[in-house]
């Protein structure tokens, strides 16, 4: 592949990770992630942000940037954004290609970058309206965005093309060949790097929604005419797109979401799973869409996608010795560590002798700001009265969500 020029002097290239890996060593990705870098050309050039080192990628990555052409000593500057080693692992390699290298960094980061690859000299400590002159009327200023997604993390703004370089903040999954602007997209395509938006924020900023606000504020005043983040498609027929919907997004978490309903399940033996049909029934029977998960099988990067854009859950899971079922508190423990806050919840299960997942349920979620809708559990099999009491209070629970919506 080669560098895609985004205008006079300003060029996108990047290398994808493919589906047969885990994104953070945990989140899978059916359809990859493309990690972006930028190269801005002025009298001196910079790269904003670099590479991961796996495979061939690097190698990728230099036969991308002779394309423009450009090798890695005629790179005057590294502005590093964020740490994260899918932008930083091959800086040391490629800092040896070119030991002149200048980085612009935050203070935090500089700290990061001497920890993570050895390096504490030709250092530039930037803190937010710092600028850069590139000359030929290329200015780079840059932006503090604490935590999104490390607490070093900042954003570069160009400010002749008004290209927002706004690294992890506004990416999304999805590998990318030789489109790379929202306005090459067929609707089916912009729909699906939408979602892959929703599930990469759900999966890596979710927990860090405070910050998305705080961000958002302190680029307001830039006349952004495209947002270029370091993964996923460049936003330039409508930047603002992906920053409201990243601002919608950061706005589940205080609620309320998207009116819709996750039901998340488990069953051993099938007792749990007869009440499944019912829930869902009385969901949509005030017509409220579904979306369902059965647990283990599903993995719980799928789950949280569904569970942090719906207003409500339901969840399914029998007593599994006294306590909740393992998987399923497994998934819980998640959803409190990833923020999945102020949602409505039923949650219904079979028990054989004296229950306890209920107890523990309420004392996992205690901090979560959810509000129950009283349970629905039984002993053994559920006969017709547990499927009708369950269907009504699947219906009572989404009256409660579009009351609220
Ligand atoms: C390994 C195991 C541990 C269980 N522990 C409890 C328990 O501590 N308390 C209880 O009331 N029932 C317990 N049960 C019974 C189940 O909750 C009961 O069989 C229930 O109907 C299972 O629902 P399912 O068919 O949806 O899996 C346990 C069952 C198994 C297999
Ligand atoms: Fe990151
Ligand atoms: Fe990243």
């Amino acid at each position: 592949m080669k560098a895609t020029t985004m205008t006079d002097g300003i060029y996108r290239l990047g290398i994808n990770l493919e589906n047969n890996q885990l994104f953070e060593g945990m989140w899978p990705m059916p359809d990859g992630i493309s990690i972006n870098s930028y190269v801005v050309s002025g009298e001196k050039t910079a790269i904003i942000d670099l590479t991961e080192d796996v495979d061939d990628k690097p190698a990728q990555f230099e036969r991308e940037l002779a394309s423009i052409p450009l090798k890695a000593t005629d790179v005057d500057y590294l502005i590093i954004n964020h740490m994260e080693p899918d932008h930083t692992s091959w800086l040391p390699a490629f800092y040896k290609k070119n030991p002149d290298l200048e980085f612009f960094i935050t203070e935090k980061g500089a700290g990061v970058l001497k920890a993570f690859c050895g390096i504490d000299q030709n250092i530039h400590i930037v803190k937010t309206g710092d600028t850069l002159d590139l000359g030929r009327g290329k200015v780079l200023t840059f932006y503090e965005a604490p935590n999104l997604h490390w607490p070093e993390t900042m954003f570069t703004y160009e400010r002749s093309s008004g290209i927002l370089f706004s690294c992890d903040a506004f990416g999304s999954y999805g590998t990318i060949e030789d489109i790379i602007f929202d306005d090459q997209l067929s609707s089916e395509q912009h729909d699906f790097f939408m979602r892959e938006a929703l599930r990469y924020y759900a999966n890596i900023i979710g927990g860090l929604s405070m910050f998305v606000s705080k961000a958002v504020a302190a680029i307001q005043d830039l006349d952004i005419k495209m947002v270029a983040p370091s993964h996923g498609i460049v936003w330039r027929e409508n930047p603002m797109a992906i920053i409201s919907a990243y601002e919608r997004f950061a706005g589940y978490m205080n609620g309320p979401a998207e009116p819709e309903i996750t039901v998340l399940w488990s069953s051993m033996y099938g007792n749990t799973q007869k009440v499944v049909s019912a829930m869902v029934q009385g969901v949509r029977a005030q017509g409220l869409p579904v979306h369902i998960h059965r647990v283990p099988e599903d993995h719980v990067g799928f789950i949280l996608e569904s569970a942090w854009k719906s207003a409500g859950l339901i969840i399914g899971m029998p007593t599994y010795e006294y306590r909740m079922f393992p998987p399923m508190a497994w998934v819980l423990d998640m959803f409190g560590r990833k923020k999945v806050w102020n949602k409505q919840v039923l949650r219904f299960g079979s028990f054989g002798w004296s229950g306890g997942a209920q107890r523990e349920l309420d004392t996992l979620t205690e901090k979560l700001k959810w509000q129950f809708v009283e349970p629905v559990e039984w002993q053994g099999r559920p006969d017709d009265e547990v499927l009708a009491i369950a269907r009504s209070r699947a219906e009572e629970l989404a009256k409660i969500i579009k009351a609220g919506s």
